[in-house]
């Protein structure tokens, strides 16, 4: 029996306007470009994003939208546009039932298939390890890797046949070792955590339990020379809910956050927590090891569970949107078991970006995007922190224009111990011109404006996380 709610999608604003899914797969060359492509930009700027399939039941969220990649390839001062679904699980199941076959993270998941209650959609984040593209989910799912020219899905890894957990949204890679790092999530039964690398070649090389108090729901993790760090924080998903079938995080401003440090193959006999200030933290820009101490900088929210935007029935996720994230730093004594922790900017920034190359290593700048003041997540310009002096700058999109998250694209022949040698590049959607583009920015210097404009053969829907895949490492 159907048990449709007659809910109009139409006054869902994370389905429509620039939100709203875009049905084709397209692959077209040679676009139009206002100015020049700089001739020592050469790679694949991709990003992930929710972009849903079937005609959702229920309330939407903007998180369930099935995994999409958009990705624009720059080769001697030319670009080419393509976009793909990523072909989950999930997917081919409703492929083959040629309809939806599951409601949103706002709904009960009894109506869900058994063997999924919470769809895996692969729609958060794309790394690039080991020669390919990963997508994946932010509650931790199956990692799917895909072809970084063709954007074709090559399939689920599992890590050599080794891999039992899912993997987090946030792996982090290791460009020097060709390492990557990631956690698992159990919302049932312990262990609650789990941790573990992968190698250069993929293949899964350490596993590890973490034992938190019950079922947690981190974002993001981070790496160091030596470590990892892990967090249980104060922002988590009600037990009894999760057993009711329902999706419910609380915030806790009476329980501490908690990094967890351990070495890159530790396990819990190694590894030593350090109390925080009560927060949630969606995503860190970069940890390191100074003398004694490991520094994490992220983004920081102080108040994880707003109340409602407009008591409506989508006010919650409204408020939840508006993120409210400052850049912070911690800065754990590994010696002492001292924590310090401080704000290091009050504006609402994230979606963070360094140059990768430093990942785990000490590093001076930090990219983020600015969120405007509007009821929904729009990104309205880029700051450029400078973490060890005062050389910030910042970039606004314009009037009507939103973009994404903006990796670092290091410039061919780009000096290894300069930073910020290489280009930013963002998806821009022109909601005034109904024209989505790629603009092309020079790292030191945002404030220039634009190097050069890519116009797009279609909208490109407002999205989460994007990767820049360097050109001689295109196989
Ligand atoms: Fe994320």
């Amino acid at each position: 029996m159907s048990i449709k709610i007659n809910f109009e999608h139409e006054q869902n604003p994370y389905l429509t306007g620039s939100y709203a899914p875009v049905k084709d797969e397209i692959t077209e060359s040679n676009l139009k470009v206002i100015g020049e492509i700089p001739a020592d930009l050469h790679g694949v700027y991709v990003r992930n994003g929710p972009n849903p399939r079937h005609t959702p039941e229920g309330r939407h969220h903007w998180f369930d939208g099935d995994g999409m990649l958009h990705a624009v390839h720059f080769e001697d001062g030319k670009a080419s546009y393509r976009n793909r679904y990523v072909r989950t699980k999930a997917y081919e199941m409703e492929s083959e039932a040629e309809k939806g076959l599951w409601r949103g993270l706002m709904e009960p998941a009894i109506h869900n298939p058994r063997s999924m209650p919470i769809k895996d959609t692969s729609n958060t984040d794309v790394i690039f390890h080991n020669g390919q593209l990963m997508a994946l989910w932010y509650l931790a799912g199956q990692p799917y890797r895909m072809d970084p020219r063709t954007l074709e899905t090559i399939g689920a890894d599992d890590f050599h046949g080794k891999l039992k957990l899912n993997v987090s949204a946030h792996a982090k890679v290791d460009r020097k070792t060709g390492e990557a790092f990631f956690f698992d999530q159990s919302f049932f039964k312990a262990p609650y955590l789990s941790y573990g690398v992968v190698d250069h070649t993929g293949d899964l090389v350490h596993t590890a339990p973490i034992e938190v108090p019950g079922p947690r729901q981190p974002h993001d993790m981070a790496i160091t020379e030596n470590y990892a760090i892990l967090m249980d924080l104060s922002l988590f998903a009600d037990p009894e809910a999760l057993k009711a079938g329902r999706y419910k995080v609380n915030f806790h401003p009476d329980i501490p956050s908690r990094f967890g440090i351990l070495p890159r193959r530790g396990d819990m006999q190694s590894l030593k927590w350090f109390e925080a200030d009560p927060c949630y933290v969606y995503h860190v820009v970069n940890a390191w090891e100074e003398g004694d101490e490991v520094v994490l900088i992220a983004c920081r929210v102080k108040d994880p569970e707003p109340t409602s935007y407009d008591n409506k029935p989508l006010g919650k996720m409204l408020a939840f949107l508006r993120l409210d994230a400052h850049l912070y730093e911690w800065r754990f004594n590994m010696k002492t078991g001292e924590t310090k922790e401080r704000p290091l900017d009050d504006a609402n920034t994230e979606f963070p970006t360094i140059n990768d190359n430093f990942t785990g290593y000490k590093s001076r700048y930090a990219y983020n995007v600015h969120l405007s003041d509007e009821p929904t997540l729009f990104f309205d310009g880029i700051f450029k922190y400078d973490l060890q002096g005062d050389q910030h700058q910042r970039f606004w999109f314009g009037e009507g224009r939103r973009g994404s998250e903006a990796p670092l694209a290091r410039r061919v022949g780009a000096k290894d111990d300069v930073e910020d040698d290489g280009y930013l590049v963002s998806f821009v959607h022109d909601e005034r011109e109904n024209q989505s583009e790629v603009v092309i920015l020079d790292a030191q210097n945002l404030e220039a404006g634009p190097v050069a404009r890519v116009l797009l053969p279609q909208r490109v829907p407002m999205g989460f996380h994007a990767a820049w895949v360097p050109g001689d490492e295109l196989t």
